[in-house]
Order: C-alpha cells, then structure tokens, then sequence
C-alpha cells in the first residue's frame, strides 16, 4: 500500500504548512469578511462551522485532495456495499446497513422481534417470574456493549416514555451493580445481558450476579429466564449460559461493538424512547450516511470533519482532541467518543501490517459545558498544547426547559470557541494575556431528538472512517486489547496464591502486596 506520507499532496501539504502554521485566527478573519459563510457546511439537519480553524482555502484543497488521493469515495463505497473493509479479520463493517431504508431480511426481523418486546414492556404484559409487570431494565454489557445505548438513552431521556426505568452495569467492580441493584424490586427487574462475543468476563461475571441477585429472592428456579434477553452474535454461549432461544436478539460479525447501538444492542433505547423514537434514531443516522455517500468530499461533513483531524494531528502535531458537548443530556458522548475513536484508529500499523511513521488518533477527551470551564478550560485558554475542540450545541431546548439558563448555556458555548480563538492581548500584563488561536469545530443541533443525534453519531462514524482511510489503518478490529485479557487471566490464580508462569517480578511483588492486603497481614 502507498503510505500516506509518500503521496504527492502530503509533500505539499508539508510545505503549505511550513508558510501557514503561525497564522493566527484573528489575521484570518481580518483579511477574510466571507470567512464565516465560507467555512460552513450543513447536511441531515445539522450545521458545521468550521471556520475558527487554521486553515486557509488552500489548506482545505490540499487536505480534501489527500482524502480523495487516498480513494476515500471508493472505500466509503465499498463499506456501504458490505466489501470486507474490514481486513484482518476479512469481515464487512456494515453498521449501515442496521438503518438502511431497505435494510437486510435478518436486520428486519431482529427489528421486528425488538418492536414486539418493546410493546409488551409499554404494554405491561412483559411480566417475570412471578407474574409481575417488568418495570426496570438493567443493561449488562461493556464498552461497544454499553457506552452506546448508555449515552443515547442520557442524551434522549427527555423522550422517555417512563415506562421502564434503564439503568446501565458495565464494570466487573461488583460495587457497580450493586449500586444499581439498590432500589430495584428482583420481582420486576428485566436484565439485557448485551455481549456480541458472549465472552466478555465482565459482563459474564455480572450476569451471574443478576442471576444471584434474582435467585435469592424469586427462588433458583427456570422462570428466572423471564428477567433475561441476550443481545449476542453467539448465540451458542448464550444457549450455554442459561438463556432460551425466544428471548435471544441476534448480533452479527459485520457490525462492530463500537458501532452497534443501531442494532438490537440499542434495545435499552428502545425500552425508554419507545420503538418510533428508536427508528427516528436510525432514520437520523440514515441521512448522514445519505450525506456522507452522495455529497461532494468539499462539502461533505464527515470528510471535513476527518480532514481537520489529519491536519492537526499529522501536520500541527496536536496529540489531544477535547469534546465539548454543551448538553447535559450529551454528558456520556466523550466516553462513547473515545472508544469510537481510539478503538478504532488507535493503531500504529497499516492494512498490510507495515508500520506507520506519522500519528494516528490523538487522546479524545471532554466534557460537558459548562461544567469543563471550571476545570481544564484554563489550559485550554492559557496552557501551552494545542487543543483542537468540537464544541456542540443544541439551538432548542425541549419544551419544558427554562429558556433563560439555555440561553446562559449557548452564549457560554459561543463565548468560549470565541475566546479561545481570537484571545485577547494583555501587553502589560502577562498573567491576564489571553494568545487564543486554538481551533475549533462548532456543530449545531436543531434540538437533541432521536433523528438529530442519529445524524450526529453518523458524523463521527463517518468521520472516523475517514481518518482510517487516509492513515491506511483498519479501524474496525481491536487486537490491542486482547492481551491484557489474557494476562488478567493468568494472574487470577496468583492473586489466589498459586503460581503463575511468565509473569514479570513486578506485577509478581505487586500481586503478593495485594494478597497479603486482602488477607489482613
Ligand atoms: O475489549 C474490547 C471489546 O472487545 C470492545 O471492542 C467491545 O465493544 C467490548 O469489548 C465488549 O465486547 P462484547 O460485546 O463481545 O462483550
């Protein structure tokens, strides 16, 4: 494969960047009024701003140049095709095809089996063991098993139809479940054991303390099956484990963990939102793919959004990359982020397993607004790292809200992409000197509603396929974080006082610590 760096248009953005990469935002607006209207695109409903970036028309011909030297158009065709994109483990990444408008017969069956269980938990008829209408439903399931239904079901709890309280269990600490356990009745508890391998130690050990957890009180008998439904591409794992076929939702190796929530994994979505507002999710999402395929790379969200990445990662050498959702129904998106991201670009070999030698993803981080600017928005402003920020705001606020406090929350939004790229001069005083030019995205939501967050999740789905494509890395498997698994297994006899092999002395002194800790000496 051509590296990225051997390609005419790298060498000539290396050069454009040598002569533009002092250029201050401010000496850009000044000698550009159309900045604004320029360096903005929209598209399925939402608005990008992306003209608080240092970057001038040339910078974006290049970069955009780069994207289709690198055949993004013919990869992006063949992922929405179901090609095996997905090369080292000769699979399609066909998460798009999960919200298509004609979308595969086993993708409609697994919605139809979700409609019918979401309307018999709305309609009260989904009863446990003891005949008790379910009334909470508790997701087990980490990261892509998690994050996803977890942030969306945050992000759209204005939606909910209160049927059903969700709550979400990922960490294998039992303080987590215990946590959620706490004010929950056994006889109404639904339990969604969410695991695409059916593998994952986690979720497997909080699976069998639900099952406890129910047993101790409804009685260890065969109708604990009515407080479980797997959400699983192995379904063999899941017969094994106790769970019956009827109430087993499929997964399937074409979609990755991190890019699920569109499938049966986003059952808890469903349970809170109900099954209209779950397909106004995929719908919004549909037409970011709908952008995504059809629209020219110039104006094209995703592409714009991947390609100010390269640039400030691969030629500004910025390292980080900060999420600042100002939503607090947006407060899981940088958790969600970071594994969509660094899972899936985290990666420091190309297709063809060669080394790559420029960087790949940065750290993606963030928070919500305002909250952040009481505690890392003083680095933002006066530290001494480059920050590339997305900043997200929702125009609307739902009907109820107090309209005075939204306002509060947008002029803080824009106040801060303000004075983080124009700064402020303080010559007299160095302390108060404000240098600004740090970049930002901003991205506009109508309203945070089904079909807007499905268009916004897209983005970045895009946008990180984007950035794969050009660093010529596959970001749909995960191998670096197979070996930590293995090793934790080894080391559980160890912390037990057995012995262990090939484990190094300081994780064996570390492990002896802990043991006598445990045991009180
Ligand atoms: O450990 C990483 C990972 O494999 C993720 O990619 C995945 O989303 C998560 O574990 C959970 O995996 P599973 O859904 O198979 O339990």
């Amino acid at each position: 494969m051509t590296r990225v760096t051997d390609t005419a248009t790298w060498s000539q953005l290396c050069r454009h960047h040598a002569a533009v990469a002092d250029v201050h935002l401010r000496d850009l607006f000044a000698k550009d009024q159309d900045r604004s209207a320029r360096f903005a695109a929209s598209g399925a409903g939402l608005h990008l701003d992306y003209s608080k970036h240092r970057v001038t028309d040339e910078t974006l011909r290049l970069l955009v140049g780069l994207a289709r030297e690198r055949e993004v158009e013919r990869w992006r065709d063949r992922m929405f095709a179901g090609e095996h994109v997905n090369t080292t483990e000769d699979r399609a990444a066909w998460h798009v095809a999960l919200r298509s408008s004609s979308p595969p017969a086993e993708v409609r069956d697994a919605l139809a089996r979700m409609r019918s269980l979401v309307a018999s938990l709305h309609q009260r008829t989904l009863r446990g063991a003891s005949g008790a209408p379910i009334g909470a439903v508790v997701n087990l399931g980490i990261g892509g098993s998690d994050l996803g239904p977890r942030m969306a079901t945050r992000a759209l709890r204005s939606f909910d139809a209160g049927r059903a309280r969700c709550r979400f269990v990922a960490n294998v600490d039992p303080a987590d479940l215990d946590a959620v356990l706490q004010d929950l009745d056994p006889a109404t508890t639904l339990f969604v054991v969410t695991s695409k391998t059916f593998t994952t130690l986690e979720t497997l050990d909080n699976y069998r303390r639900a099952r406890r957890w129910l047993a101790a009180s409804l009685g260890d008998s065969p109708a604990l099956r009515e407080h479980f439904i797997a959400v699983t591409a192995n379904a063999d794992a899941a017969r094994a484990h106790g769970l019956v076929d009827e109430r087993i939702l499929p997964m399937w190796d074409w979609v990755g963990g991190r890019y699920s929530l569109w499938s049966a994994v986003g059952l808890p979505i469903a349970f809170a939102i109900g099954m209209a507002g779950f397909e106004q999710l995929l719908a919004g999402a549909r037409a970011m793919d709908e952008h995504f395929a059809a629209t020219p790379l110039e104006a094209n969200l995703p592409v714009i959004a991947a390609v100010l990445g390269v640039w400030y990662i691969d030629f500004h050498r910025a390292q980080t990359h900060a999420v600042l959702p100002y939503s607090e129904d947006l407060h899981d998106l940088p958790a969600y982020l970071q594994q969509l991201e660094m899972e899936s670009n985290g990666k420091r070999v190309d297709r063809d397993g060669v080394p790559v030698p420029y960087p790949t993803v940065p750290v993606v981080w963030g928070m919500s607004g305002t909250n952040g600017q009481h505690a890392f928005h003083q680095m933002l402003h006066q530290g001494t790292v480059l920050v590339p920020s997305d900043f997200i705001i929702i125009a609307r606020q739902a009907a109820a809200a107090d309209e005075e406090a939204h306002r509060h929350l947008v002029a803080n939004a824009l106040a801060q992409s303000a004075a983080l790229a124009f700064g402020k001069d303080e010559p007299a005083a160095p302390h108060r000197n404000y240098p600004g030019n740090q970049p930002s995205t901003t991205i506009v939501l109508p309203q945070l509603d089904p079909s807007s967050l499905g268009a916004l999740l897209a983005l970045y789905e895009h946008k990180v396929f984007v950035q794969g494509v050009i660093w010529g890395v596959n970001s749909f498997d995960q191998w670096g974080v197979e070996l930590g698994k293995v090793i934790a297994r080894a080391l559980g006899p160890l912390l037990q006082g057995g012995a262990a092999d090939g484990v190094d002395a300081s994780t064996q002194a570390l492990a002896v610590r802990i043991r006598a800790l445990r045991e009180g000496r």
